[in-house]
């Protein structure tokens, strides 16, 4: 079972693979989509989207575009680079890029018109092979289609993708209109990899958001070659190592989480509050079931944060509220943290494992993968280093025009990991978008991230057993 980081525009960018590559378990990383005319075209920030010094070998390109033939050129071209393969966006349905006949319009557009586009683009992968290099792997990433879509019309699609030579599909199993407000149809992903068993890899997308949900859509479909991840790999970069904790922990871990058993995260000492959260959410079985097959499979996987007790799910419960943390931080004695004259942040934590986080990851360290990741030892997250990292990674290898921009998408989805989620977001989009300049922008975030986790320390730590 491989864990992939989705494509996400204005977020998988090389900074953010390397937050993610700190902690592991993930076994590609697609690419935000690269427009093919800006690529051949050789627009300014073409540079920037081309950057693979993260675990290379593990980089997919995803091309968006209208016309077969520029995109059959910008695939040649990205065949030239690192990484393993080329995705074709076949699923975005944003506005801006179905209306104008990329993304998944090509799922409504005449069977021949998208069979010649793949045809195309095969073509150029076989030769820009033919110089002695490996042949990028051709995959597609897809949606159920238009809201009126038929199984007859989705299964003649998709038969259309293989026979012409497609090599791996990610289905997002939603209706064009239905963003994200209906539940994905993971059994369409069944019916995908059983159809094409063998064949072709079918990877499972959407509201993976932790093992229990893992665990519920591997349940669901069985035969996935993998789970893709996007809006909770921006929250918790952590969340490949996570998950593949949980499928190493028994060699199994699918097979057990498959059986359901219980997945448990808990808050510092562990109230068991949480977990009775996010066993509803994911399998509707009773909690109360759920803790009893976990105490007889002695299977539980833990996920702890700080050393608070059940404080924390109080504090996420009413974290969308305008609370400000001033109170907690007077309470806190857990973990505290200072910024030196320099600038340079000094955790004063008692912390019995090294910080993933203060691990950059180097051309020579290879992060683990899902089969790699120790299963036993104790993964502990310094939240602030990794967001002071990431900032930093920005400042490297963003331009400074998407500054702004990164940060703030970034920050919209890792803010809610703490308890005082809505005050920090508002802090970091509001230090963001004040600054007078780009590298102003990167100053006042690093300060208001130093200043949310001197204000909530026990938001700092956290570990995932
Ligand atoms: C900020 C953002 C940007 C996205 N950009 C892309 C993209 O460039 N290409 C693509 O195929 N899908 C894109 N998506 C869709 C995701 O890859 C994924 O299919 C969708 O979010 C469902 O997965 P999730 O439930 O894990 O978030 C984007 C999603 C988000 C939230």
């Amino acid at each position: 079972m491989k864990l992939l980081l989705a494509p996400m525009a204005t977020v998988s960018h090389e900074a953010f693979r390397r937050a993610v590559a700190r902690f592991g378990g993930c076994d590609e990383y697609y690419n935000e989509m690269i427009n093919a005319p800006s690529l051949l075209a050789g627009g300014q920030w073409e540079k920037y989207y081309l950057l693979a010094e993260t675990e290379p070998e593990k980089l997919v390109w995803q091309l968006t575009g209208n016309k077969a033939e520029p995109m059959a050129e910008a695939a040649a071209l990205l065949a030239e680079r690192d990484g393993i393969g080329i995705d074709l966006n076949m699923g975005c349905s944003a506005p801006q890029i179905a209306n104008t006949g990329a993304g998944v319009a090509w799922m409504t557009k005449p069977l021949t018109e998208t069979a010649a586009l793949v045809r195309l683009v095969k073509a150029a992968l076989a030769n820009a092979a033919k110089d002695g290099r490996t042949e990028k792997r051709l995959s597609v990433k897809l949606r159920l289609g238009a809201d009126d879509f038929t199984d007859a019309g989705f299964f003649a699609f998709t038969d259309m993708l293989v026979a012409e030579g497609v090599q791996q599909l990610t289905l997002h199993p939603r209706t064009k209109k239905e963003k994200y407000r209906a539940k994905p149809r993971w059994e369409y992903v069944e019916r995908l990899a059983l159809r094409y068993e063998g064949r072709v890899p079918v990877v499972l997308n959407g509201d993976v958001t932790d093992r229990a949900s893992f665990a519920a859509a591997v349940r669901a479909a069985p035969h996935a070659a993998g789970v893709m991840i996007a809006r909770a790999a921006a929250q918790k970069p952590w969340i490949f190592a996570e998950i593949a904790k949980a499928i190493c922990a028994d060699e199994c871990g699918a097979a057990k989480l498959v059986r359901g058993a219980a997945v448990q995260e808990s808050a510092g000492s562990g109230s068991g509050q949480m977990l009775t959260q996010q066993q509803t959410a994911a399998d509707g079985e009773t909690p109360a079931a759920n803790v009893h097959a976990s105490i007889a499979h002695g299977a539980a996987v833990q996920e702890s944060a700080g050393g608070g007790s059940g404080q924390m799910l109080t504090q996420r419960q009413t974290a969308a509220d305008s609370a400000t943390p001033a109170a907690n931080a007077a309470a806190s004695t857990a973990h505290t943290a200072s910024i030196a004259g320099n600038g340079a942040i000094q955790p004063t934590v008692a912390t019995a494992t090294p910080c993933a986080s203060f691990d950059k990851p180097s051309a020579r360290e290879q992060s683990p993968a899902t089969a790699a990741v120790a299963p036993a030892a104790p993964l502990v997250i310094d939240c602030q280093q990794l967001a002071l990292d990431f900032i930093g990674d920005v400042a490297r290898f963003q331009p400074p025009e998407f500054y702004k921009t990164r940060l703030q998408r970034f920050f919209a989805y890792y803010c809610d990991n703490f308890s005082f989620a809505h005050y920090f977001k508002t802090q970091m989009l509001n230090a963001a978008a004040h600054a007078a300049t780009p590298a102003d922008a990167i100053d006042a975030c690093k300060a208001a991230v130093c200043a949310y986790f001197a204000q909530c320390p026990e938001d700092c730590l956290r570990q995932l057993l």
